[in-house]
Order: C-alpha cells, then structure tokens, then sequence
C-alpha cells in the first residue's frame, strides 16, 4: 500500500536534498563569510608605490586582466559569482560604473570591505593581497562590464 506523504514530511526530504545538493556543490558555498584571501603574485605589473591611488592605474593592460581574472576567480567569485556574474549574494560587479567614480567606489570597497550592524557583509582586501592586485582586480571587472 502506498501512503501519500504528508506536507511536513515533504518539507523535510526537500531540506535533507537541498543540503546534500550543497554538500555536493563543495566548500566554496559552506565557506562564504570564512574567507582565506589568496595571494596573488603581481611581479609583472609596473610598480605604483605605496600611496593608495583613486584611479585604475591598470586599465585595458592585458597582463593585468589576466592577473584579476585569476585574482578574482580566487577571491571574489565565491561571492561575487563566476565571470562576475552575481548568484544573488553579492552585488553583480559587471555593472560597477567605468570611469573614475567607478574606481574610487571599487577600490573603496577592496580596501575596506563592508560591515554593517556588527556583520561582516564583505570582508577587508586592501591590507592582505595589497593595491597592485586590487587594481588588477578593477582592471578584470571593467573588462566585463555591462549596462544590460
Ligand atoms: C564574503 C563574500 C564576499 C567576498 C569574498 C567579496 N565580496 Fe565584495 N561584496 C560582498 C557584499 C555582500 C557586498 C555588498 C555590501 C553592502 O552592500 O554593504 C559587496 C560589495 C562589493 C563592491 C561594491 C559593489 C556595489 O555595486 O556597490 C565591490 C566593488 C566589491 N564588493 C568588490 C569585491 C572584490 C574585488 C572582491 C575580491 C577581492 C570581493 N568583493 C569579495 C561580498 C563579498
């Protein structure tokens, strides 16, 4: 005899599913929030002292796409989304303004992260992986924008 499940018992398989779907989906999704930065090596860029500057020092330099392509993918895309392309969590990146604006906001956000009402939304960048790479980041992102 087949007994019709009851709504709660439903419930409960979908839950057990959603957490061996994020089980199988792998560290990165139970992650978020516990961030270890990655390092990135930025020896190829031109040196651009130790002052913070307020715009894209990197801009349409190739070798600095490729560098935050891969700095990006390591440190930003398990909330940011793959390609810059937002899952929800975080904001979509591909529509962070070019320009000058755009840089200061950026580069606002890479070196201090976002907190609000005691919670960590994003964590600090500027001091661990330094400005080279959060340029190389800004030159990545710009490389993919959208206004769709
Ligand atoms: C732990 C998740 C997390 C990681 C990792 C993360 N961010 Fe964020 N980021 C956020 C969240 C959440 C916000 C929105 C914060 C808010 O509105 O207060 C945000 C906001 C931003 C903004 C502002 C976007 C806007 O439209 O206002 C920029 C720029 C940004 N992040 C860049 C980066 C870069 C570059 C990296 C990697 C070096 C990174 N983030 C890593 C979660 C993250």
């Amino acid at each position: 005899m087949h007994l019709p499940m009851s709504k709660s018992t439903a419930r409960l398989a979908l839950g057990a599913m959603a957490i061996a779907l994020a089980g199988l989906a792998g560290p990165q999704l139970l992650a978020h929030g516990d961030v270890t930065p990655q390092a990135v090596d930025t020896s190829a860029l031109p040196d651009i002292g130790e002052q913070w500057l307020g715009e894209n020092p990197y801009s349409g330099n190739a070798k600095a796409i490729e560098i935050g392509t891969s700095a990006y993918g390591q440190n930003c895309a398990r909330c940011h989304g793959l390609q810059a392309i937002s899952g929800g969590i975080a904001p979509d990146l591909r529509y962070l303004e070019l320009g000058a604006a755009g840089d200061e906001w950026f580069i606002e956000r890479y070196r201090n992260g976002s907190s609000h009402d005691g919670k960590v939304y994003m964590p600090p960048f500027g001091d661990v992986l330094g400005q080279k790479a959060g340029w190389a980041i800004r030159s990545y992102i710009e490389s993919v924008h959208t206004d769709d």
